[in-house]
Parts: structure tokens; C-alpha cells; sequence
């Protein structure tokens, strides 16, 4: 398994994902995506949407403000129900989910016992004011879901889009959560992203759309590297279940810090419809075309963490492994990010054997031609190994070696970042050869 503390290393010294507000002594549980993580993010992003989205035509996507109408939170329940236990140590005043602790042992900061204060809850709504002037006629507070949005706007999504249901609308976005207690690197932060649908179908067919959306999900983690051994699929008991879901399965995965929820897939009934319209007065009801029945679309939510994504496929991609001694890196231990292809955040380095302008121009030029396609680098610092060793660590699937011989035979050594297996391959048929290895 891979070790977290490696991992965070990692991301820190490559740039994937380090401390927020750094130069300040950062901010607990803040973290910034850098240059390789922002780019492995987006791939994550664009890959779910062309799944989801573009390449189904029962889906649309919208867009929308992170900030409701207040009323929306009214309607949902969030205003009165999102909230977790909260205990306080009264000796360092340490506080935890009272959910998650046993409350009768000691305080795992203190070490006191018979310190937590009665479990109070606390709602994780994150509150902010709009407008010049503060005061509670301006309250409004920052979405902690993209779910609520595609309640609200179904009707004009359902009527502009004209589609027909069963039919889906699908967001990728920010949601914020006064959690208790963040943490576990981009596990759990009050600052986050989702990807979720929200599918509307007859009540009558809930079933069969819920099996479908389960298998989807499976597709999809098969499809970020994700080993079927590291997840456990936890169907939540009807006690444990939101009152009005008669289906809910949380997708958990394996993590270092122990088994604990990636995804969700809930069957949410009409519940949120319903409420949006008993608190806002408009009709959400659904006529169907063909056989004129008009009523509330019923839902199913598959709802997907991005940073958690982004944590899972990193945790899968990371590898360490002694390198060949054919291979004359420095260091015979070799970290390898073997990330899917498409999530890459280069396809392509680009390494002229030499800095010397003969061999660095053509390389950068044939760079730059490769750019147009696919995210590639360009290094001509240190040895050729050493090279080859960063460009492992941070996933790239092919290197591509310009040397003295390319100037003469117009061809290149390509490398393979999984088998290292090295093939010289002419420059004429070098995009047609990249673009049947990475498949896309
Ligand atoms: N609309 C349903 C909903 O939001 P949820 O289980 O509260 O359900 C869905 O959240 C997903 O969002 C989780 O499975 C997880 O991937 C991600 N998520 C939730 N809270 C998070 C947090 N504090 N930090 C990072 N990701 C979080």
C-alpha cells in the first residue's frame, strides 16, 4: 500500500499539491493544486464531463452560482439538518466529531479523560454576508453541494434542452464545508470539488437506473486505475439511510488512513423536488409527451469528490521499483506515477541527448509541433537518466530521446515509462506511432 507521508512528499516536491498560503505559514487543511496537479485535476474534470456529458445524449451540463437564494438551503433541509456532533475537551479544548471518537476514552490530544463536553451539533453551512452592509438581512452562505442548483434549475434545464426523460444534468464545482475535523491531506477539507448528476427518471424505474448508474461509477474507477480489490461498495442499512432513500450505496476505498467513502450513488426519490416546490410555488412537475402523465421526476445521484479522485488516482499510480541497471539513472531506486495515459499531465518529454543549439533547436521545434496535440514537456538539464527518472515521477508515458544519429537518420528513441522498452522510431511516423500508444 502505498505510504501517505511518500506520497505528500511526492506531490510537494513536483508540484502537484502543496500547502496553501505557504509563505504565511499556510492554512490547516488549505492545499493548492501547483502546475502537475492543476493539470492532472483538469484531465480528471474533461474526463468525467466527455464521459458523462458530451458522450451521452440523455446528459447536459450546467454551470451554476456558487451562492443561492438562501431559500434553497431552507427548502433542502441543509439549514436545519446539515450539521454534525461536536465535542469539546475542556482541557486543551480540542474538538471532534463526537460520531467519530469513543467518548468515553481519553482525548488523543491531551491524553485527559472524562474531559468532552456534551455533543452538541454544529451546522457546517459556511456563512457569509453580501453586500455592503453585514447584518442578518444579507446572510447567505456558500453551497455545500453542486446537487441544490440542479433541483432549482430543472425546469428551465428539462424545458431548454427539450430533452426527455429518463435524462440527466451533471455539474462540476466547489462546495464548502465547515467540517470539524478536516484532514488526511485532500481527503476531507472544507474547500472541495464534486462532479455530480442528478438523473431524473419515472418512479417506476428507479431500479434499473440505479443498477445502471452503479455499473457507470465501476467504469469509471476501472477507467482512473482504480484496482476493484481496493474498493468496498457499502450498501447503507435502511436505519442508517436518509428517510427518503430507499437505495444508498457509498463507494469506499482503501485509503492508507483506513477504508473510508470515495463516491455515493443515492437514490433520492422526489424529495428535493417536492420540497423546491412546496417552498418556492413552481410547478416542477414533468408531463410526459407521449402519454400525457404529468408528475414529479424521481432521482438518482451519483456524487463524486474530485480531490478525492485525484487522491485514489495518485495512491494507485505511485510505484516504487528497482530500476535495470541498463538504464544509468543515479538512483537504482525508481518512483513511477503510472498514471492512466489520458491523465497524465504530460504525454510526451521531449530530451535532446544534448544542450548544444544543434541538437536543442530541432528537439525544442518538434516540442512545440507535439504541443499542438498532446501536453508535452521539454528538459535538456542534467544526465539523460536523471531525466528519465523525473519524468517517471511525474507519470509521463513517453519520453522521446533527440540525439547526434536523429540528425542523420531523421528518427528518435521513444521510451516507454511502464516497461522502459526503448524503439527508434522515424520522425515521419512519429505522431501516428504516439497517438496509436496513447490512444487518443
Ligand atoms: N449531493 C450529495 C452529497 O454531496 P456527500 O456524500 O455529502 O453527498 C459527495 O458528498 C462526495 O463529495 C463524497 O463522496 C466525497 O467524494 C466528496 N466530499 C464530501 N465532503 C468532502 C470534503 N469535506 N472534502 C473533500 N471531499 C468531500
Amino acid at each position: 500500500m502505498t505510504d501517505m507521508d511518500k506520497l505528500l512528499s511526492l506531490a510537494k516536491r513536483r508540484g502537484f499539491v502543496f500547502p496553501g498560503s505557504d509563505i504565511y505559514g499556510g492554512l490547516a487543511n488549505s492545499w493548492d493544486y501547483g502546475p502537475l496537479g492543476a493539470e492532472l485535476k483538469k484531465n480528471v474534470k474533461d474526463a468525467w464531463w466527455d464521459r458523462f456529458v458530451r458522450q451521452r445524449g440523455d446528459m447536459v451540463g450546467i454551470d451554476a452560482a456558487l451562492i443561492m437564494n438562501p431559500k434553497v438551503w431552507e427548502a433542502s433541509g441543509h439549514l436545519a439538518n446539515f450539521s454534525d456532533p461536536l465535542t469539546e475537551c475542556t482541557a486543551c479544548h480540542t474538538r471532534y466529531r463526537a460520531d467519530q471518537i469513543d467518548m468515553s476514552a481519553a482525548c488523543a490530544n491531551c491524553g485527559k479523560k472524562g474531559t468532552f463536553t456534551e455533543p452538541a451539533q454544529f451546522n457546517m453551512m459556511l456563512k457569509t454576508f453580501l453586500g455592503a452592509k453585514e447584518g442578518t438581512e444579507a446572510v447567505a452562505y456558500f453551497r455545500p453541494e453542486t446537487a441544490q442548483s440542479m433541483f432549482a434549475d430543472f425546469k428551465l434545464v428539462q424545458e431548454t434542452s427539450r430533452k426527455r426523460l429518463p435524462f440527466g444534468i451533471a455539474q462540476v464545482g466547489k462546495a464548502f464545508r465547515n467540517e470539524i475535523t478536516p484532514g488526511n491531506f485532500i481527503f476531507r477539507t472544507r474547500e472541495f470539488e464534486q462532479m455530480e448528476v442528478e438523473y431524473f427518471v419515472h418512479p417506476d424505474d428507479w431500479e434499473k437506473h440505479f443498477e445502471a448508474w452503479l455499473q457507470e461509477l465501476k467504469g469509471w474507477l476501472a477507467f482512473c486505475g482504480v484496482k476493484e480489490e481496493n474498493l468496498h461498495y457499502n450498501e447503507i442499512s435502511e436505519a442508517d439511510r436518509a428517510f427518503y432513500s430507499k437505495r444508498t450505496i457509498d463507494i469506499e476505498y482503501k485509503y492508507p488512513f483506513g477504508l473510508k467513502e470515495l463516491y455515493g450513488l443515492a437514490y433520492r426519490g422526489d424529495y428535493d423536488l417536492k420540497r423546491h416546490m412546496e417552498k418556492s410555488g413552481a410547478d416542477l412537475r414533468y408531463t410526459d409527451p407521449v402519454t400525457n402523465e404529468k408528475y414529479l421526476p424521481h432521482v438518482i445521484e451519483p456524487s463524486l469528490g474530485v480531490d478525492r479522485t485525484v487522491l485514489v488516482v495518485m495512491l494507485e499510480a505511485y510505484h516504487e521499483e528497482q530500476a535495470p541497471t541498463s538504464e544509468e539513472g543515479e538512483n537504482d531506486l525508481r518512483v513511477v506515477m503510472r498514471f492512466p495515459k489520458a491523465l497524465a499531465p504530460y504525454k510526451i518529454a521531449v530530451l535532446p541527448l544534448s544542450k548544444k543549439e544543434e541538437l536543442a533547436v530541432p528537439a525544442a521545434e518538434l516540442a512545440a509541433s507535439l504541443r499542438k496535440r498532446w501536453a508535452t514537456d521539454y528538459d535538456e538539464t542534467q544526465s539523460i537518466g536523471k531525466r528519465y527518472r523525473r519524468q517517471d515521477e511525474i507519470g509521463t508515458p513517453y519520453c522521446i530521446t533527440y540525439d547526434f544519429d536523429s540528425l542523420q537518420d531523421q528518427a528518435v528513441t521513444v521510451r516507454d515509462r511502464d516497461t522502459m522498452k526503448q524503439e527508434r522510431v522515424k520522425l515521419s511516423e512519429l505522431e501516428a506511432y504516439l497517438a496509436t500508444n496513447l490512444g487518443f
